[in-house]
């Protein structure tokens, strides 16, 4: 595996449920630390980094959420069994019978959300049984509440995070792993930042890992107001709607055609004029894009055009398959080419360009 494909593992296997994104942010500081002219972080854990020490403005924000969906121990029963509350938009079929991680300030505690076995459903009813996650558990093994206490330092409050493996699958053209919403967004402004990094551009850019995205957009908002961006340009997993079940009425990536562009979701529209400049480089550079319509969704994009007095943004996707799963899939060429447009695209946003896309008269 090359550089890219380490540091897409590295993040798919990091362990960051929305509130506790401390092993990702770890991960985007190391990366950015040595190459960039400054970092910070706000007051609730998102990162910044800042290239163009000379250059004040225009100033493009690019973003990506560090955080994942996962769950949150609520209670321990007196047996010693974990409930909890979901962290983001988990389907109950997605939360099963599935690995975890309880991560306790003492280490990571492996676990299993219990199964009922079928054998004890009558035959009627063992094809429309449905369980709810409330009724869902996770069995870390432990004899009592105390043992899951004292024993695995297991607190109420305490983060669960999938526990699934990265690993390349259609002859390394595809990757297999958990968590590329959005950790495949960050990986792309990682590396946007280090092309950047390597040949200036006109304007000051702040690449941004946000937290607590999955429960409501929350670390973009602050970190939109500690930017005070002129642009934003959020990066973040669409849907690939190319696999059995999925019309092009619900969404409209695939897999293998490049970056797709949002045209709307549950909680922004795109400005036009900059959607259209986004088109225009990449027919120059010969990058083919995609187009997303959906109802639903919603992305930090939403946060970063209304902070102060509105900012033109746009949300630029890299397409993944089966999101909020233990196992989603991306193609590895539709990262690179995101890398190769945004890096353009943040290029050529000098102060004139910028003016012209805020500009409504
Ligand atoms: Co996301």
């Amino acid at each position: 595996m090359d550089r890219v494909a380490k540091l897409l593992e590295a993040l798919s296997n990091a362990y960051g449920p929305t509130g506790f994104e401390g092993p990702v942010r770890d991960i985007v500081r190391h990366e950015l630390e040595p190459i960039t002219d400054g970092m910070e972080t706000d007051g609730l854990g998102s990162i910044i980094a800042k290239l163009g020490r000379k250059t004040k403005t225009p100033r493009v924000m690019l973003a990506a959420h560090m955080d994942e969906v996962g769950l949150l121990v609520k209670h321990i029963t007196p047996e010693g069994y974990l409930r909890f509350q979901l962290l983001g938009g988990l389907l109950d079929y997605a939360v099963i019978n599935q690995r975890w991680v309880v991560l306790t300030r003492n280490g990571p505690v492996p676990g299993v959300t219990g199964l009922k076995s079928p054998h004890t459903i009558p035959m009627d009813k063992r094809n429309t049984a449905m369980f709810k996650w409330q009724e869902m558990f996770v069995d870390v093994g432990a004899t009592s509440r105390e043992d899951a206490e004292e024993r695995l330092s297991i607190r109420p409050g305490d983060p669960i995070a999938a526990d699934s493996k990265f690993m390349p699958f259609a002859g390394g053209k595809h990757y297999l792993g958990k968590a590329w919403d959005d950790r495949v967004g960050v990986a792309a402004m990682v590396e946007v930042m280090r092309n950047l990094a390597s040949k200036p551009s006109p304007n000051a850019v702040y690449g941004v890992g946000t937290v607590q995205e999955e429960v409501g957009l929350r670390g973009a908002q602050t970190a939109s107001y500690q930017v005070k961006p002129d642009i934003g340009i959020n990066l973040e997993s669409g849907i690939a709607a190319d696999h059995p079940g999925f019309t092009p009425e619900e969404a409209q990536e695939a897999l293998g055609k490049g970056p797709g562009i949002f045209l709307h979701d549950g909680s922004m529209l795109p400005n036009l004029k900059l959607r259209d400049f986004v088109v225009d480089v990449a027919n120059d550079i010969g990058i083919a894009v995609q187009f997303e319509v959906l109802s639903g969704y919603g992305e930090d994009g939403a946060e970063m055009q209304r902070s102060y007095s509105g900012v033109p943004t746009i949300n630029i996707s890299v397409p993944t398959r089966y999101l909020h799963g233990h196992n989603s899939v991306i193609s590895r060429s539709d990262f690179d080419q995101t890398v190769t447009l945004v890096t353009e695209i943040v290029r050529r946003l000098d102060a004139e360009t910028v003016e012209k896309l805020r500009n409504f008269d």
